[in-house]
């Protein structure tokens, strides 16, 4: 039996986000800082912004500057929070970079960089959060895949495989974690308006998806971030092994 409380408020849960410097992370940290969550956020980068955001918010907040393709400092972040808060609830991995060039331009290195931030480290994320969790009975991972494997495009090769990849790491994991209460699910956005699609995406391509859109505007970190929250929550415990597609209704998967 879990030990949390059967409605969706996320009050007294302890969620980390990676990649909560800006954009989705952004949007997400906040969001779940509102549902009454409290937010632990990872970034190499500055996380000032989004500090203010959630505190604002009145959510405990606290930041660190951690590489997560760095195991050793992943796994002393995990224990120092676990020995400090006691419980780690939901675990979203958000981070990631991408990579947008064809297939004769991408070199090995490159697509080693691409999937130890985007495959490897959010599953050595989630082995180092899933004790804790059980412990608890309670748990919530939420894997952010991308709508760039649903439908043709051209570049972004080590992404994509990347992004596949999360989608089979949910389900696998799902399927081996929900006997402890433990979900694993994955979302999908469609073009989202931040600092990584602005800069990799033509104006062109960009008029191109809104247009095919049922819903004529890119995407917002709040748009991704409130289904997180609903995958966080307790409401969300039936719900497993699954992606769920946030882009308008550019894909109908
Ligand atoms: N923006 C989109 O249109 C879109 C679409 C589909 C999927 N996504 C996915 O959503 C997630 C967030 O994307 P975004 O658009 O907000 O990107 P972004 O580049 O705006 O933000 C990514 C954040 O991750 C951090 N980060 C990168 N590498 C890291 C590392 N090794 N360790 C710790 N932090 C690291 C960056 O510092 C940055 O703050 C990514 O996984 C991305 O692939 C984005």
């Amino acid at each position: 039996m879990t030990d949390r409380p059967q409605t969706n408020s996320l009050d007294g849960l302890v969620a980390i986000v990676t990649g909560s410097g800006r954009g989705i992370g952004q949007g997400i940290a906040l969001r779940l800082a509102q549902g009454g969550a409290a937010v632990i956020g990872v970034d190499l980068g500055d996380q000032s912004e989004t500090g203010k955001l959630v505190e604002a918010a009145g959510a405990s907040w606290v930041a660190h500057e951690v590489d997560i393709t760095d195991e050793e400092r992943v796994t002393v972040l995990v224990a120092d929070i676990v020995d400090r808060l006691g419980r780690i609830d939901i675990l979203v991995n958000n981070a990631g970079i991408d990579d947008a060039v064809g297939f004769d331009e991408l070199d090995l290195a490159r697509w080693r960089r691409i999937q130890a931030v985007n495959l490897e480290a959010p599953f050595v994320l989630a082995k180092t959060v899933v004790p804790i969790m059980r412990q608890h009975q309670y748990g919530r991972i939420i894997n952010i895949s991308s709508g760039s494997v649903l439908s043709p495009m051209t570049r972004f090769i080590a992404y994509r495989a990347a992004k596949m990849g999360i989608i089979g790491l949910t389900r696998a994991m799902a399927t081996e974690l929900g006997a402890d209460g433990i979900t694993v699910n994955a979302v999908s956005p469609g073009v989202i308006a931040t600092p990584m699609a602005i800069d990799s995406l033509p104006q062109e391509f960009l008029d191109d998806q809104v247009s095919i859109q049922g819903v004529k505007r890119l995407g917002t970190p709040s748009d991704v971030a409130h289904t997180v929250a609903f995958l966080a929550g307790a409401e969300a415990s039936f719900v497993t092994g699954q992606t769920i597609s946030i882009n308008g209704g550019s894909t109908f998967v």
